[in-house]
This record gives structure tokens, C-alpha cells and sequence, in this order.
């Protein structure tokens, strides 16, 4: 990709534009805290552009009011309810703000809520605590103009879930396979450059405002694998963490650490990274101490053990249980919490013995313990039960675990959908995920089990009964940035990472209306020219783009058929006779995988009603899960009507031509000074490597199951 890309750094969804409505007007900002001063700081350098004026109140020493209460009038005050006496106008409005008192439900706002609410030309965002005046401010930029329109009354907003965490695969030192960032498609790490820390403060803290912007609170700074160097940010290597806290800090976010199991051995330190080893618990209990005294904010840590060949407890005869619970209660006196990753399988499996079935693992391994970790142990599940695939059922691990704090982990990293060289909205598919209601239709969501909002409702296999809802553990994130200028390497995908934000808070929110916030926030405000003609454009390629890779890669939910090591590509049968328990077990009569309790693998009886059922269920089955749960043959009838084999040809064909209406759509904007030209051109580029990689999938995946079927294509179409 060779276009040279201007300076500075690509501004993502806060464009100084953003801000125009807000830099126009007078704000006072009332109350104390470092993310108040950030909620100023933002709209001072709003001001500045755009000839506004903001008022800072503080609440006065010694008196417990707000010093210099007058003044005013204010288009847009935005207040700590703690603050003290407001000045006259804004008050009556802060009243309705602050409403009846709390909900219905019974919640308060919380350290993240806030009340919005306008009235007599004052809007006022009213917060219990700084976090919820920042988030309060960002959603104004969101609304722009109309945030100081007509009267609105007052709602209150708060996260669903308490902890949205960005996962970022960043290396410490530069891996010999993986590279700078593990599964990275957006350049280098914005925090590490072979081995040290990059210092570039600004890039980081600029990282930190976008992702406050779209509603993250925590991030991870190392990959969960933990290699090298990574393994002494722990000890040595402290203040290279505690750096970039300090930047993200002022943004309400907190930084957690990927952690290696066996740190205490392999830093030379113990002969045993056994957790029930008395010397052990003291080295983490030290190390913890440390990393507090030195970080008094640290959110905790981030383990992937006994999986893809680190470390951990079976390693020593212990559970996973046992291994959580050690770091937990080395955490514990500080408030800190282990994300405790379930991506735990056999990398060694057979090819040959059908019995073993990698979707099964995550369960079979955790639901015995559920119960046993401690209420800081947040068990992080891959909201797929293989590893993030275009279409995957969600994970029963998450309707199976009512006594343990579950978080759902998402890639925005496009690993296995596209590269971040194809366009790939995710927000439809995560929200999916999140509408999931493992128990039918009425039953709690996906959401709602990791927001710890629900007691899981109906009886489970694991309890039989209902259970008071253990706090929640939200959602992780695997993270999509890089040092690239655009920050995603395509600029589109930055519409993935602001999607996961926002559906992180509000899991409710319809994803194509997010993608218009994105857009809307992002290009709009600098283009010049026709906005509806690029907003249609941007739906045009983005909102449907899950479903046109889904078309043209590995069908109805088989998965994978990638390119083994670097995930890009086809190769049909890349993975299926190795040791990644991945397979399609395509033959000359049919294709697919049987997974159910009556003849195959019994995953199927991993879920809960009615899904245990539905997927069991060969006709009831939905079509684009078909091949993930049941082997048949290429003459089936889908519940759509068509075959098996057909649909294949049909698909893949449907969704090379999308994408070539993508890459038209696309051209038909070139010069229209809607978008910058560099941005247009970065994208052209990379419509054009996701058209001749489309084609390439239509292609080989056509004529492996044509040469497989020998079934022709019903219309005659060109298949090799
Ligand atoms: C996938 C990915 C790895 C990653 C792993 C994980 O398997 O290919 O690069 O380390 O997921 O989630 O830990």
C-alpha cells in the first residue's frame, strides 16, 4: 500500500469538527476531579477554534459551594451533583436533570451515568461522579447541533456493562512469527517498539480519548501471550506500565496487565509456578503489592493458561480454579480483577479420532468449577466456542456458568474476516451475540449475563434452579489499532472498534445506527459536498459487509478453510488434517460436522433449551448454522429452499458481486472532495486486494465442492 499519508494522525471519530457545536457556545463546567479538568480541557480547546467561552467552577475551599456561583447565562452546563449552588437558570434545570431520584428499577446513576436533559436554552449533563460528566460530554459531541435544539427531557444514561475492556495483542519485543502485534493488520504497536517502551505520549493519549469517546474504560497493554520482555512489565519493567497509565488515566481508563503464569520461573526467580505453592503465592502477593504502590489504579490482570502451549496450572497437577484464585487473592487487598481467559483446548489433536471436538472444550473444562472462583476472577469466554469465525454459534460457556462473573470476548481485530484489507462491519454480528437469549426468546440475553443483570433465569445444567446474578464481567475486546495513520490500517475498520464501544455500553443500540454515529461523527462535519451522498455510500459498503464475507468464505458456519498460520485467504483444506481440531470433513457425499448428541460429537447438548434441540434438529436448525452442527449431504434443502451445494455456488457468486459493487460505489465518489483524497484512495486500494480476494475464495471454493459434489452448478456459471 503505498500512498503516502499526510500528518498528522488521522483524528477518527473526534475530528476537531466534532466539536463545533459545543465550541460555539458558553459552558460552565462544575466540579472537581481529574476527569472534570479533562471535560474542560476538551471544550477550552473547542472553545479556542471555534470562539466559545467556558466557565470553570470549583467547589469552594472551605465552604463546601461553588466559588463564583453567578455568572452566566450558559448554553451547556455540565455539573457534578456534588458541586454545590449553580447559577441562576441553570439550576432549575440541574433540578429536572436530577429527576424523581433514581429509576424505576431502583439503579442510581453510578460512577460512569449521567442525566441530559435541555430546557429554557440550557443543556445540562448532571453526573454523580467525574467519569459520568466525561462520557456526558462525549455524548453532546455525539448529538453536535441538536444537542441545542428543542427541549429534551431528561434521561438518565449508564453503562450496561461496568467493565469494557480493549485487548490489545501488542508485543513487547518484536515476535519472530507474529511480529510487533500479534494478528495486527494496522502496522506497529502505538505502545512498544522492539523490546521498549515508544514513549509517544500524544499517540496514546489521543488513543485514550477515542476510546473514551465511544464508552471503554480499561485496556490491557501486552499480548496474552507473554513472551520475553512482556513477562518483566510485572516486575522490572513497572514503569514502562505505569507510563501509559498516566496517559489514559485522564480518560477514565484503566490499564490492566497480561500476566504469564509461570513468571516466577521463568524470570529466574522460583524452581514452581505451582499456585498452591506457599513461596509462589507470596511472590505474586509481592508482586501485586508492587505493581499498586507503583500503579494505585491498576485494574489487574489477563491470563491465557494451559492454552496454545503456555503455561498454567495443569502444568502442576492444579485446576484452573486454583490458578485463578492464587492471582485473585494476590489482587484482592488492591480491588483488582483476573480476566481469566477460557480459550483452553487441545492443539494436539488427532485428526483421525472424531471424537474429539474443539468446540467442546471450553465447557467440558470450566463448568465443573463454576462456583469456585473468586468474585474477582472474571472467566473471559470467546463469544464463538472455536476462535472468532465469521459465523460460529454463540458459546454455551455463557448459559453455563450462573455462580461466575463471565465476560464475552470479541475480535475487532480482523483476524479470520478480512485483514482490515476487506471491508468488514462487525457491529451486526457482535450485537447478535449480545441479543443472544441462551435460554428462548424471553430469557436473558448474552448481555445481560455478562452485565450481571440477570440470575441466568431458567434452571441450567449445571444448577437446576435460579441464582442471584453474579456481578458481571463485561466485555472484552481483542483491539484493531495500530500505529497506522487511519489507526486500522483500513480506514473503515475504525467503524468496528467505535461499534464494540458503544454496543459495550449499550448493548441495545442497532448497530447500523451506530455505524451512522461513526459516520456522522468521522466524516461528515469536514466534507464538502453532498453528506447524504457519502452517508449513502458508507451504508451502501458497510452495513451489509458481515454477511458478504460470510458469502463468499467458508459456508453456512463450517469455519475456517483459511490459509494455515497467517489466516488469509483460502485454503479449503488448509487445517483439515492437522493437529487444530478444525474441520469440515468434506467428501464426496456431503460436508459439514456433526456435533449432535444422537450421532456425532455431542455439543449440541452443551446448550440449554430450546437450543440444545433446535441445533440437534436437522430441519430446525438455522441454515447458516447448518454445517457447524450436522454433516449432510450437498443435496439437502436448506430451510431457504435451496440445496446445500447450491447455495454455495449461489453465495459465493452473490458475494464476489457485492463486493464489486462495493468497489464501484466506491470509485463513483473519487473527486467528489467528499472524503480526503488520501483516505479515498487508502480505501480504493484495499476494495481492490478484497475484490481479487473474493474472487479467489468464489473460485477455489466453488471448484473444491464441485470436484467434491460433482453436482453442476444450476445456472451454468463459470466454476473451474
Ligand atoms: C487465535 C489466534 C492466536 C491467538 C489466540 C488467542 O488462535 O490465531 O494468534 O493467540 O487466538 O486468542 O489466544
Amino acid at each position: 500500500m503505498n500512498t503516502p499519508d499526510p500528518a498528522p494522525v488521522h483524528p477518527a471519530w473526534l475530528p476537531p469538527e466534532a466539536f463545533r457545536a459545543i465550541g460555539g457556545r458558553r459552558t460552565l463546567v462544575c466540579g472537581e476531579g481529574l476527569l472534570v479538568q479533562t471535560v474542560y480541557d476538551e471544550v477550552a480547546q473547542a472553545c479556542a477554534r471555534y470562539g466559545g467561552t467556558v466557565t470553570r467552577q470549583r467547589v469552594g475551599a472551605g465552604t463546601g459551594g461553588r466559588a463564583g456561583a453567578s455568572g452566566g447565562p450558559y448554553d451547556l452546563v455540565l455539573a457534578l451533583g456534588t458541586g454545590g449552588p449553580l447559577p441562576a437558570g441553570a439550576a432549575e434545570v440541574v433540578a429536572e436533570a436530577a429527576g424523581p431520584g433514581p429509576d424505576a428499577d431502583g439503579d442510581e446513576l453510578g460512577p460512569e451515568g449521567f442525566a441530559l436533559v435541555r430546557r429554557h436554552g440550557v443543556t445540562v449533563v448532571l453526573a454523580d461522579e467525574p467519569a459520568g460528566l466525561l462520557y456526558g460530554l462525549f455524548e453532546v459531541v455525539r448529538l453536535g447541533a441538536a444537542a441545542f435544539g428543542a427541549d429534551r427531557p431528561a434521561r438518565r444514561h449508564r453503562p450496561a456493562m461496568r467493565l469494557r475492556l480493549v485487548s490489545h495483542w501488542d508485543n513487547v519485543d518484536v515476535h519472530p512469527r507474529m511480529g510487533q502485534v500479534e494478528r495486527g493488520y494496522a502496522g506497529g504497536s502505538i505502545f512498544w517498539r522492539d523490546g521498549a517502551p515508544r514513549h509517544d505520549a500524544e499517540r496514546v493519549r489521543g488513543y485514550a480519548r477515542l476510546l473514551a469517546a465511544c464508552g471503554f474504560n480499561a485496556m490491557t497493554v501486552n499480548n496474552v501471550n507473554v513472551h520475553g520482555t512482556a513477562t518483566r512489565l510485572l516486575t522490572d519493567r513497572l514503569d514502562d506500565v505505569a507510563e501509559i497509565a498516566e496517559l489514559v488515566r485522564p480518560y477514565g481508563i484503566r490499564v490492566h496487565l497480561s500476566v504469564n503464569f509461570a513468571a516466577p520461573v521463568a524470570l529466574g526467580e522460583l524452581p514452581t509456578a505451582d499456585p498452591l505453592d506457599g513461596d509462589v503465592r507470596a511472590w505474586w502477593a509481592k508482586a501485586a503489592r508492587r505493581l499498586h504502590e507503583t500503579i494505585p489504579d491498576l485494574g489487574g490482570f489477563m491470563v491465557k493458561a494451559d492454552s496454545e502451549g503456555q503455561p498454567g496450572p495443569y502444568r502442576y497437577g492444579r485446576s484452573h480454579a486454583d490458578g485463578a484464585n492464587m492471582l485473585a487473592d494476590a489482587l484482592a487487598p488492591y480491588g483488582g480483577v483476573v480476566h481469566w481467559r477460557a480459550f483452553v483446548y487441545n492443539h494436539h489433536q488427532d485428526w483421525r479420532d472424531r471424537s474429539v471436538d474443539r468446540a467442546r472444550a471450553a465447557y467440558d473444562h470450566f463448568t465443573p468449577f463454576d462456583g469456585q472462583f473468586r468474585e474477582n476472577v472474571i472467566l473471559q469466554v470467546k463469544h464463538g466456542p472455536m476462535d472468532f469465525q465469521v459465523r460460529e454459534p454463540v458459546s454455551p460457556v455463557l448459559a453455563a456458568m450462573p455462580r461466575t462473573r463471565l465476560a464475552v470476548e470479541v475480535q475487532a481485530t480482523q483476524e479470520y474476516t478480512g485483514q482490515q484489507r476487506h471491508v468488514c462491519y462487525l457491529g451486526p454480528s457482535w450485537s447478535e451475540v449480545l441479543r443472544f437469549a441462551p435460554w428462548g426468546e424471553d430469557g436473558p440475553t448474552v448481555a445481560s449475563v455478562v452485565a450481571g443483570t440477570t440470575g441466568h433465569g431458567a434452571p441450567t445444567p449445571s444448577t437446576g434452579g435460579d441464582l442471584p446474578a453474579p456481578a458481571g464481567g463485561g466485555i472484552v475486546v481483542v483491539s484493531n489499532v495500530g500505529d497506522d495513520h487511519y489507526w486500522t490500517g483500513h480506514p473503515l475498520a475504525q467503524a468496528n472498534l467505535y461499534a464494540v464501544g458503544r454496543l459495550g455500553w449499550a448493548p441495545d443500540l442497532d448497530p447500523v445506527a451506530v455505524l451512522d454515529e461513526w459516520i456522522e461523527l468521522t466524516f461528515t462535519p469536514s466534507a464538502t459536498g453532498d453528506p447524504e451522498l457519502l452517508r449513502g455510500t458508507l451504508h451502501a459498503l458497510l452495513d451489509d459487509s458481515w454477511h458478504t464475507y460470510e458469502r463468499y468464505t467458508a459456508p453456512l458456519g463450517v469455519g475456517f478453510m483459511v490459509r494455515p498460520n497467517t489466516h488469509y485467504g483460502p485454503d479449503v483444506d488448509g487445517y483439515e488434517y492437522s493437529r487444530w481440531g478444525t474441520y469440515h470433513f468434506a467428501d464426496r457425499d456431503g460436508v459439514g460436522v456433526d456435533r449432535t448428541r444422537a450421532t456425532g460429537t455431542g455439543f449440541t447438548g452443551q446448550y440449554p433449551q430450546p437450543w440444545a434441540d433446535r441445533y440437534e434438529s436437522l430441519e430446525r436448525c438455522p441454515d447458516e448454522l447448518l454445517l457447524f452442527f450436522h454433516h449432510v449431504p450437498y443435496q439437502h434443502v436448506l430451510q431457504s429452499g435451496s440445496t446445500v451445494i447450491q447455495h454455495i455456488y449461489d453465495s459465493h457468486f452473490a458475494g464476489a458481486e457485492e463486493v464489486a459493487g462495493m468497489a464501484r460505489r466506491w470509485a463513483g465518489i473519487a473527486g467528489s472532495g467528499l472524503v480526503d483524497p488520501a483516505l479515498h484512495a487508502r480505501v480504493t486500494e484495499r476494495l481492490a486486494e478484497q475484490l481479487r480476494s473474493a474472487e479467489e475464495w468464489r473460485d477455489k471454493i466453488n471448484t473444491y465442492f464441485l470436484r467434491k459434489s460433482g453436482v453442476p452448478d444450476a445456472h451454468d456459471r463459470p466454476i473451474y
